[in-house]
């Protein structure tokens, strides 16, 4: 994974990395079976080079915490490891090109649940187990199962925690979605 780390900060497939101060690879360790992954490093996260540190992921570490988990406990990681010049979304080009590291990473990490926040997030990983997706709504909540990159895994759908930021009534089914998709039987993978 440390080598993959280091590709990632080396990479200049796309041109997101003309932008970035540090690319962001991903952090953490699945210990309980979970991935996160998010749509982009933003602001914060490409100053630092860790994903998640920003207004968001102070959101989505209380979130965790609340529901008894570190932050420490899950990999976490996003589709795009650059920042998008003013936090746009990443474009299908960008998302394509980077994907191979997302690919690579689920095939390190092996989880058995893969948490999408947010629509960018659900149509990568949703798309790779054939499923296509307009809007989080449409999938919000649930879990799909496929295979991704040789591994049986669920993916997981609910907002991203910028959204739950902006709209607050989100947040309570943001933390149900997240609590839902925590339990179920992921003791085992302790
Ligand atoms: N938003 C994301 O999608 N990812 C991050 O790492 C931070 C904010
Ligand atoms: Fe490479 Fe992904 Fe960064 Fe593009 S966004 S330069 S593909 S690491």
């Amino acid at each position: 994974m440390e080598a993959l780390h280091d590709a990632i900060r080396r990479c200049t497939k796309c041109p997101l990395h003309l932008h970035r101060r540090n690319a962001v690879p991903g952090e953490g360790r699945a210990r309980l079976g979970v991935m996160v992954v998010g749509e982009a490093p933003g602001a914060a996260e490409d100053a630092e080079g860790r994903p998640f540190v920003g207004a968001a992921g102070s959101l989505l570490t209380k979130t965790l915490a609340k529901l008894g988990v570190s932050r420490d406990d899950l990999y976490i990681t996003n589709v795009v490891k650059c920042r998008p010049p003013n936090n746009r979304t990443p474009t299908r080009e960008e998302v394509e090109a980077c994907l191979p590291y997302l690919l690579k990473q689920i095939e390190l990490v092996k989880p058995r649940r893969v948490l999408a926040l947010g629509l960018v997030s659900a149509k990568a990983l949703l798309g790779l187990i054939g499923r296509e997706v307009e809007k989080v709504g449409e999938v919000r909540g649930r879990c799909f199962p496929g295979r991704i990159s040789g591994v049986e895994l669920e993916v997981c759908v609910t907002y991203h925690p910028a959204a739950v930021l902006r709209n607050p009534n989100l947040r309570g089914r943001f933390e149900g979605d997240l609590a839902l998709f925590l339990g179920g039987g992921l003791e085992r993978y302790l």
